[in-house]
């Protein structure tokens, strides 16, 4: 088995192919015989998972800052417990949304303050970033065509202008972070995208081998 430490994210609103992108990842990164894990937030941990329930139940009513709490809390426990150990043994850890998606839904969306959000995550991730992040993007249309007729949990139930600001803080992030936060197109095919993954991530390892 080869080893390389690299934790990579993916972000994007609902609909904008994450899932896809990540098996795919795995399966190439299985062929490849690189050892990783893949995890979900929030979720992950026994206690992680738990919070998640609470934070996509429509039953719970939460305002911005209990709910971003609630996201640092299921996250802390997760790096914690899951990321910072696979990452000393020099695995891949591959996350389905990470801290990038308390900026772009806490702060962004719920329009809580972006520094207190920064300190937040960088509590949460115990001082962790990702080595690279990709962004899935997609409009707000294409997002609502393809999940239509799907249940919608408390987040997804935010309404069409709460997206359109998360999808504001997404751009942000790939115009002030364009090195760590990779923009790609949501609506190419998904071999186009996942070759794009493969070759960012080959050009990063390289860059690391030559450093
Ligand atoms: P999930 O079902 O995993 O959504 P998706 O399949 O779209 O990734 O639910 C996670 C929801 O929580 C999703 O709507 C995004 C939201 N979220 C935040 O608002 N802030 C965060 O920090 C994280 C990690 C997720």
């Amino acid at each position: 088995m080869n080893r390389i430490n690299m934790f990579i994210s993916f972000e994007g609103i609902d609909g904008c192919g994450k899932t896809t992108q990540i098996k795919m990842l795995e399966e190439y990164l299985s062929r490849e015989k690189i050892e990783f894990i893949s995890l979900r937030e929030p979720g992950g941990t026994e206690f992680s998972e738990l919070i998640r329930e609470i934070l996509l139940s429509k039953k719970n009513k939460l305002n911005g800052i209990s709910e971003l709490f609630l996201f640092e809390a299921a996250r802390s426990d997760l790096t914690e417990k899951v990321i910072v150990p696979a990452l000393e043994a020099g695995k891949v850890v591959l996350c389905d949304r990470f801290y990038d998606s308390t900026f772009a839904y806490q702060g962004f969306g719920r329009k809580i303050d972006l520094e207190a959000i920064k300190n937040c995550n960088f509590l949460a991730a115990h001082g962790y970033t990702t080595s690279v992040t990709f962004y899935l993007s997609i409009s707000r249309s294409l997002s609502s065509e393809r999940t239509s007729g799907k249940e919608l949990d408390r987040m997804e139930s935010s309404g069409n202008e709460f997206f359109e600001r998360v999808i504001e803080g997404f751009e942000f992030l790939s115009e002030t972070e364009p090195d760590r936060f990779i923009k790609l197109d949501g609506g190419e095919s998904k071999e186009q995208i996942h070759q794009r993954i493969v070759d960012i991530i080959n050009s990063k390892l390289n860059h690391d081998k030559v450093k």
